[in-house]
């Protein structure tokens, strides 16, 4: 009998590291989606100027700089906005970078995956400070101001 138990054990603790190994959900996890926003040669500036350093007087963080992947960058073909009552497409990155003076501080993040943003925050050295396992309702609420860009409020005021 309790062989049998240790053999199924066995077989489930397997069969579970394996889908660790597959499961294409963890590449949107607090550290890959942290790793992406450290990849700088994935993304392009907003009005493709990596110097501007907005206020942010109207959000939750403070300065920022903002920087968008390739895939989310090419969506931007209203004068460089996305267009009103489009949404971006799957796989997009839009990246906050809050400052602290005109040094990174933190990154604040939303991902497109499976037709919704997955919301996020997390240090450079690694500390998460909003987990996207959190409930983004925090997020969301705010963001969901006027404007129909698809929850990117940058847009309504730079
Ligand atoms: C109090 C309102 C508020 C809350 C709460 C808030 N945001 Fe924002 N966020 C904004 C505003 C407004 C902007 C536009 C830029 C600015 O003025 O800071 C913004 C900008 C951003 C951007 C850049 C893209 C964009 O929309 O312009 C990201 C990424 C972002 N926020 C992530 C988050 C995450 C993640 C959370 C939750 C942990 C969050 N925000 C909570 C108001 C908020």
């Amino acid at each position: 009998m309790y062989k049998y138990v240790f053999i199924l054990t066995a077989i489930i603790l397997i069969a579970c590291r394996k889908d660790k190994g597959i499961n294409p959900d963890l590449a949107y996890k607090d550290y890959s989606l942290l790793d992406s926003c450290k990849n700088e040669a994935a993304f392009n500036y907003y009005k493709n100027d990596p110097n501007i350093i907005y206020p942010g007087n109207n959000g939750a963080h403070g300065s920022f700089k903002l920087k968008f992947n390739k895939t989310a960058f090419a969506a931007l073909t209203d004068n460089g906005k996305l267009p009103l009552n489009t949404k971006f497409p799957e796989r997009s990155m839009v990246v906050k970078e809050v400052m602290s003076g005109t040094s990174l501080n933190f990154y604040a993040f939303m991902y497109k995956y499976k037709g919704a943003w997955i919301w996020g925050e997390a240090k450079p050295n690694g500390e998460v400070i909003y987990s996207v396992e959190k409930d983004p309702a925090l997020c969301i609420n705010c963001h969901q101001q006027t404007g129909n860009r698809d929850l990117v409020d940058t847009f309504i005021f730079y």
